[in-house]
């Protein structure tokens, strides 16, 4: 059987009223590539024979360029295998060929890009963010995950891959899944929804972008809790919102202070079931305020519902879209919590006046989301896989929490407060003065436990010094250690 080669043909641009006899521009495009480091050593190079096809030119040239790359060492053969860019190429090659056309390294020192430097936010990379293990947030157990059922399904769905799979999807996403959640937001968050109104997106994230696209102007207020989620403040800042800090209290968001603050903000982002950071629920009077607000003055609310199927003493609580009659409420979610972060899926429900804007906006965005994960997903939830693993990893969580504010309990003073209720996937220790939650996470990070601190989270004046404990990635054996290790780094051993 013929071999085929799998290098790609580099862009070889020949010119034929050139006087430079055809080997030389092939010799000359070669070893500039390389020079350039557009090709690196390792990689391989087509076969004469494919060079010649592609280039429409008799092998003779393409042979003779070869060979003199061979000759310099530009080039190395592997029997059986092809020709490759030579791996022991000189380090210092490119410096030592600075007339070569094409070497100059860009210049991008000089150049400005200050015009955006107010929105656009650098690259977080506090040490805590690329933890794993106790007590790292925004991890599920992994372990638990039904990865075999998950394998069963990605197989069954190339099993079956038609070139119809292969076109451009619908813009919403599958109308399988789409089905299938509204069904599951019905019953298990009382959503009032049709799968006309639910957009599949790729996680929350990509939900507020869209949300903030359709829906605000430059300069427009926005409410957001405070403390609250960095990531909502980042994407709104972005957009080009004015953002408002509204405080948070046991009850949630302060409608009342909103009001006050800006009564006439376009949107506000609120985690009612579970609020980010502090862990309190909205209560029923702050949801009705907060819904009268919206419609009193024409605003949108994004209820971010990212890990409400966890409430350990109680049924998950009805959504704050389900109270809404007046359908301001643009409600998220999200599998990165109940499912696994990298599935990079959620979804939103947008009232029905506003699907073709946002429709329109998500179009113009990224077009759709990928097929091969929304089919595995909509399998996932119609066979009852889905159920299934969010009832076990409720019974998990509910110990796992529970194991950790014991041990907290055993392991710290009074003054270290248990915020939050008893839901989610991380709890909040409160700190007493004068402890530093940012000095107390970097030297917890050092010795590999792993906790946020709270006071960034804050945007206001009234800051708390904290740390958020994620618990639904920690093993139960891991929590009694990773206490105590919490403790001797807060004591400063
Ligand atoms: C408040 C909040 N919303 C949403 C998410 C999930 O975001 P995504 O769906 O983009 O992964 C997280 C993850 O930690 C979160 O803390």
């Amino acid at each position: 059987m013929k071999k085929i080669s799998t290098a790609v043909v580099p862009i070889i641009a020949i010119d034929r009223r050139n006087k430079r006899p055809l080997h030389r521009q092939i010799y000359e495009a070669y070893r500039y590539a390389i020079l350039r480091g557009e090709l690196r050593g390792g990689q391989q190079v087509p076969s004469t024979r494919l060079l010649a096809e592609e280039l429409g030119l008799s092998r003779i040239p393409i042979i003779g360029a070869y060979e003199e790359l061979l000759a310099e060492g530009y080039f190395e053969t592997r029997i059986g295998a092809g020709t490759f860019v030579s791996r022991s190429l000189p380090e210092n090659l490119t410096m030592c060929e600075q007339s070569s056309p094409g070497l100059v390294a860009p210049n991008t020192k000089t150049r400005s890009t200050s015009h955006r430097s107010a929105a656009v936010p650098s690259i977080d990379r506090s040490p805590w963010i690329k933890g794993s293990g106790a007590f790292s947030i925004g991890q599920s157990a992994f372990e638990h995950f039904p990865i075999q059922i998950w394998s069963r399904l990605v197989s069954r769905y190339a099993r079956n891959l038609r070139t119809t799979s292969l076109h451009y999807g619908i813009t919403a996403g599958r109308a399988d899944l789409r089905a299938a959640l509204a069904n599951y937001l019905r019953s298990a968050r009382a959503v009032h929804c049709e799968p006309e109104q639910i957009m599949v997106v790729s996680g929350s994230q990509h939900a507020l972008h869209i949300a903030a696209m359709a829906l605000l102007d430059p300069g427009d207020k926005v409410w957001l809790e405070d403390p609250g989620y960095w990531l909502a403040r980042r994407v709104l800042t972005l957009s080009g919102a004015d953002i408002v800090p509204v405080p948070v209290d046991k009850e949630g968001l302060d409608v009342a202070k909103g009001i006050q603050l800006a009564r006439r903000a376009r949107l506000a982002f609120v985690t009612p079931s579970h609020q980010f950071p502090l862990g309190v629920t909205m209560s029923l009077s702050r949801r009705l305020q907060l819904l009268d607000w919206a419609q009193k003055s024409g605003s949108w609310i994004i209820e971010d519902d990212y890990d409400s199927e966890y409430r350990y003493e109680s049924r998950p609580l009805a959504s704050l879209q389900g109270l809404d009659p007046d359908a301001r409420v643009i409600y998220v979610g999200t599998f990165s919590k109940v499912l696994f972060p990298s599935v990079r899926t959620g979804y939103m429900v947008v009232p029905p006046d506003l699907v073709e804007r946002f429709l329109a906006v998500r179009q113009t965005i990224d077009v759709t989301q990928s097929d091969l994960q929304q089919a595995v997903l909509a399998e996932f939830i119609s066979e009852g896989h889905f159920a299934r693993h969010l009832r076990r990893m409720r019974n998990l969580y509910s110990e796992r929490r529970a194991l950790l504010e014991a041990h907290i309990r055993k392991w710290f003073e009074e003054e270290f407060e248990i915020i939050g209720d008893q839901s989610g996937m991380h709890l909040t220790l409160g700190l007493p003065k004068p402890f530093s939650d940012i000095e107390i996470a970097n030297r917890a990070a050092r010795q590999n436990v792993w906790t946020w601190p709270l006071s960034p989270n804050y945007y206001g004046s009234e800051v708390r010094q904290g740390l958020l404990l994620g618990f639904g990635g920690v093993a139960k054996e891991d929590i009694p250690r990773g206490v105590r290790q919490l403790r001797r780094v807060i004591e400063g051993n």
